[in-house]
């Protein structure tokens, strides 16, 4: 009996480890500028259809790091992401991915997939 119940606990440890690099709580803190254009728990944000509530938080910071390096090349994130820091990132992603889906769902709203394909 003790062994299952160790092996359960441990098999919850690592399915939840997506969440183990970020912060959410600090993340909700330093998402304050990116929820005016992405949207939060309780609004769209000024581009609903990029909105990251629920979105994938490996593939959200991944995409959020491109666009810091300058990889991807857009001015409004490039200036918005540029003063983070690699943790800042991942409590930011831990965040939107425990809201678990955005305020407003509408057709043409991205999803991970379009992370992924992103060079
Ligand atoms: C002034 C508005 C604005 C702010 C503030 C902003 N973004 Fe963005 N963000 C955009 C726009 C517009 C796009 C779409 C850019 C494109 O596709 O060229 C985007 C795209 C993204 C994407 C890619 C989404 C996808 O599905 O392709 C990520 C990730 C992202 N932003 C993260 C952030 C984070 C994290 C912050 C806060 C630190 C932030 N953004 C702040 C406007 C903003």
């Amino acid at each position: 009996m003790k062994l299952v119940h160790a092996l359960v606990l441990a098999s919850l440890t690592v399915s939840g480890s997506a969440f183990a690099l970020g912060d959410p709580a600090a993340g909700e803190r330093k998402a304050a500028t990116c929820v005016s254009c992405h949207g939060s728990a309780s609004f769209s944000g000024m581009f609903p259809l990029v909105q990251l509530a629920g979105r994938d938080a490996d593939k959200l910071a991944t995409k959020t790091n491109k666009y810091r390096s300058g990889k991807l090349f857009s001015p409004l994130m490039n200036m918005s992401v540029m003063a983070l820091s690699d943790q800042d990132v991942e409590d930011i992603a831990a965040y939107y991915q425990k809201l678990g889906k955005p305020f407003l769902a509408m057709p043409g709203i991205r999803g991970d997939e379009d992370i992924t394909a992103a060079k």
